[in-house]
């Protein structure tokens, strides 16, 4: 879910280091291929252990110059998602859609967009990615609609048409006033006056965004029809766009007002009665029996920023029913180096026996990139290497965002005319809106870092793609460690053991080997000072005293660490094996 209040796009600090040589994907030594995922069963699935890759299309490749990315482009760059060792690609929407909202307005949810491409060109995505051993998630957007889907113009021609009820339709409570008190999260009243037949219409986002009604039957077949059309041409499963809203109070209770006003100049509310109603875990498991009923264990990923692990929990199901992947928001949005809060968070998942397979990120199309809210703007390749191992080192399915893995950096529009995204027209210039986060891979050295060969690109290449860093090769060594050590594969269910719970500085963890092989240690110093640590591992099993380097930043001089005596850099991050 969108953060706008937690971090202030104003404070973003953008990295140093110039130096020559590009932040480009094409960069370092070749890897070796590794394969992406083992054969899977229903009890051991590929979503437990495949590398999540979020792919906004309009950014990732041009192929026909138009200066926007498309389906043939992605296409073209499997090979290079393959050599990473991705698993599986999530791709933002690419259905027909005017665009307001970038794609999340559906006006059709069983086509797709020319602008991406056609359905022969997905069906050859679908095909070379299974060569590849790359699954495809596809987005799916129930809560809301584009104003331009004919569900809604049917609905909105007269209170007695057939679809009227397949929106949320309420009169005014008199003469020019809103049903209630409810907000728009891209600002100002969630209700907007359609004049045809006199009555308002509740949109959570955009005015353009009008919101289904899920407690209508017939709006719940018709979307669960277009998973299936999806499914049935091999989607890996769905990540379920804002599924926390799918749900409005009945009673059209007013929301309670909070203290301040938020980025759009409205007063802060609490969206009590329009986020998170227990209504939506009956569609959730709805969904839930959708996707089960295809071979291949599709998966469903659920975006809802839940308020805090023990909610978070819930989207699991009681009886594990629901989704398998709700993205964590608490561990994304932590917005500070901290090991307390990390550990806090890594240790609450870890303990609460009702938590399913945790689904870790860092940054996505909807906030700035980890690159800036971690980075301190000296040491911000250390710290993305940091990010990094946090992401791929704890028993997690992790989801990066496209660029990560060579450190791009967060690119807000410097002038309110260029700006794309509307919540950034909206509310400029306090909030500049996702433009920043969603400028074009950067693969290589020619024009336009190889995204498109268009005269002008939909979003400026940032300046910043000529600036030198080494994260890519750091990202392929954590790829390769995934594969090489069984104590970091989930499928084997290398468990993460805490460690150190006091220190105010390091976050350190065990992922033990079950079969009492090789486990690994990983140590993340979190500030800007040198730490050294004691850790005393032998309650764990762990009989030697010292720990073999798997991969470090900074390289350590020694091959080999004392456990006793464990030195770690400014923000070093350094992954051993212990026995
Ligand atoms: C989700 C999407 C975001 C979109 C919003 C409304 O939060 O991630 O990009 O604007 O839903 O559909």
């Amino acid at each position: 879910m969108l953060k706008f209040a937690k971090f202030s796009r104003l404070a973003l600090t953008l990295g140093l280091c110039l130096a020559a040589i590009p932040a480009l994907a094409q960069q370092t030594h070749s890897p070796k291929a590794v394969p992406s995922h083992a054969p899977q069963t229903k009890q051991d699935p590929w979503w437990k252990h495949a590398v999540i890759y979020e792919i906004y299309p309009r950014s990732f490749q041009d192929s026909n110059r138009d200066g926007v990315g498309d389906i043939n482009g992605i296409t073209s760059r499997l090979d290079y998602l393959h050599d990473l060792g991705i698993g599986a690609i999530w791709i933002t929407p690419m259905y027909p859609s005017p665009l307001v909202d970038f794609g999340y307005d559906v006006a059709d949810y069983t086509a797709l967009d020319p602008l991406y491409g056609t359905l022969a060109d997905f069906e050859r995505l679908m095909a070379e990615a299974k060569k590849r051993n790359i699954r495809v998630i596809m987005d799916f957007v129930p809560n809301h609609t584009s104003d331009q889907h004919p569900w809604f113009k049917e609905s909105r021609s007269s209170r007695t048409n057939p679809k009227r009820d397949w929106y949320i339709w309420r009169d005014g409570k008199g003469p020019g006033q809103p049903p209630n008190n409810w907000q728009s999260w891209f600002g100002h009243s969630a209700w907007q006056f359609d004049p045809t037949a006199g009555q308002y219409y509740y949109h959570h986002f955009y005015v353009e965004q009008p919101d289904l009604n899920w407690r209508n039957p017939e709006v719940r077949k018709a979307m669960y029809d277009a998973m299936r059309f999806w499914l049935n041409r091999g989607a890996a499963g769905f990540r379920l766009d804002a599924v926390s809203r799918l749900f409005e109070d009945p009673n059209l209770r007013d929301d309670p007002i909070l203290p301040g006003k938020n980025a759009y100049g409205d007063p802060n509310i609490q969206h009590k009665y329009t986020d998170n109603l227990p209504e939506i875990h009956e569609v959730l498991r709805e969904m839930r029996k959708v996707v089960d009923a295809y071979p291949g264990n599709p998966v469903l990923i659920s975006e809802a920023d839940e308020p805090n692990i023990k909610e978070l929990t819930k989207m699991y199901g009681t009886h594990n029913d629901e989704v398998q992947l709700p993205m964590d928001f608490q561990i994304a949005d932590v917005n500070k180096l901290s090991a307390p809060d990390f550990r806090k968070l890594l240790d609450e998942v870890e303990n609460s026996p009702a938590h399913g397979q945790p689904h870790y990120f860092f940054s996505n199309h909807d906030q700035p990139r980890a690159w800036d809210r971690y980075g301190d703007g000296v040491h911000n390749d250390q710290i993305a290497k940091l990010m990094a191992a946090l992401l791929l080192t704890p028993r997690t399915t992790p989801l990066m965002y496209y660029g990560e893995e060579i450190g791009m950096r967060t690119t807000p529009p410097t002038r309110k005319e260029d700006v794309q995204d509307p919540i950034g027209k909206i509310g400029w210039p306090e909030e500049k809106g996702r433009d920043g986060e969603r400028t074009p891979m950067q693969w290589d050295t020619a024009k336009d870092a190889g995204f498109s060969a268009a005269d002008h690109t939909w979003l400026p290449i940032p300046p910043s793609s000529a600036e030198y860093n080494s994260i890519l090769s750091f990202y392929k060594r954590l790829f390769e460690l995934r594969q090489s050590e069984p104590a970091l594969q989930n499928m084997r269910e290398g468990s993460y053991v805490s460690l150190d719970r006091d220190d105010p500085n390091v976050l350190a963890f065990l992922r033990k080997n079950p079969a009492n092989g090789d486990s690994v240690l990983v140590v993340l110093n979190m500030s800007g000072e040198a730490h050294t640590v004691k850790f005393d591992l032998a309650s764990l099993g762990i009989k030697g005293t010292s720990t073999k380097t798997l991969l470090a930043a900074p390289e350590p001089e020694q091959t080999s660490m004392p456990l006793e005596h464990f030195a770690i850099a400014p923000f070093g991050v350094f992954i051993g094996s212990v026995h």
